[in-house]
């Protein structure tokens, strides 16, 4: 059986909703594929070791991924060089404006990774401005959640047909 784990970490819930629809699109477009949504506190590299495709979702913070993220990242990189190469990956990030900062540093792990970028970085913008928006609770709009929905479909479908 093939498995697609998605890693993610949020602070106010943006990404945790990404990735949630990110998980059920994929979940649900082939019951033969396993799908994981794992917390990045929670995944080693034993799980990343297990899967044949990579999905990132990580808050842009500070114009970097998240702490806890990197912390993944930190925990499972040299376990995992040269042991993933040519595994596809995508990312999602959830930002207030930008997003970039975090993209590129995923991207350039992957590389490192060997790891093959099979769909655009998807990144969100909450347009949260001021300190008491940033830290509050975040709803994603629903044709944003769409779109994870539809890179979570396609990584699996991808995954299930051979494409990567
Ligand atoms: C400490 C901190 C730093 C942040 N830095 C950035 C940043 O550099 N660029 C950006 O676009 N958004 C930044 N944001 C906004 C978050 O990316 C945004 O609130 C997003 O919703 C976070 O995702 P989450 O809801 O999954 O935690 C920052 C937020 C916090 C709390």
């Amino acid at each position: 059986m093939k498995t697609l784990i998605i890693i993610y970490h949020s602070m106010t819930g943006g990404t945790a909703q990404m990735a949630r629809a990110a998980h059920d699109a994929a979940a649900a477009s082939d019951p033969a594929l396993c799908v994981r949504l794992l917390h990045a506190s929670r995944a080693g590299p034993d799980d990343v070791l297990a899967a044949d495709a990579y999905l990132f979702a990580t808050p842009e913070n500070l114009a970097s991924m998240s702490g806890l993220m990197k912390d993944f990242f930190d925990r499972c990189y040299y376990a995992a060089l040269d042991r993933v190469a040519g595994r596809p990956y995508a990312a999602l990030v959830c930002a207030g404006s930008d997003g970039t900062g975090a993209v590129r540093q995923i991207d350039r792990i992957a590389t490192g990774w060997r790891l093959k970028a099979v769909a655009p970085p998807l990144i969100v913008c909450t347009h949260a401005q001021t300190p008491e928006a940033i830290l509050a609770p975040k709803t994603i709009a629903p044709q944003e959640l769409a779109r994870c929905a539809e890179l979570g479909a396609a990584l699996a479908g991808g995954l299930m047909l051979g494409l990567w």
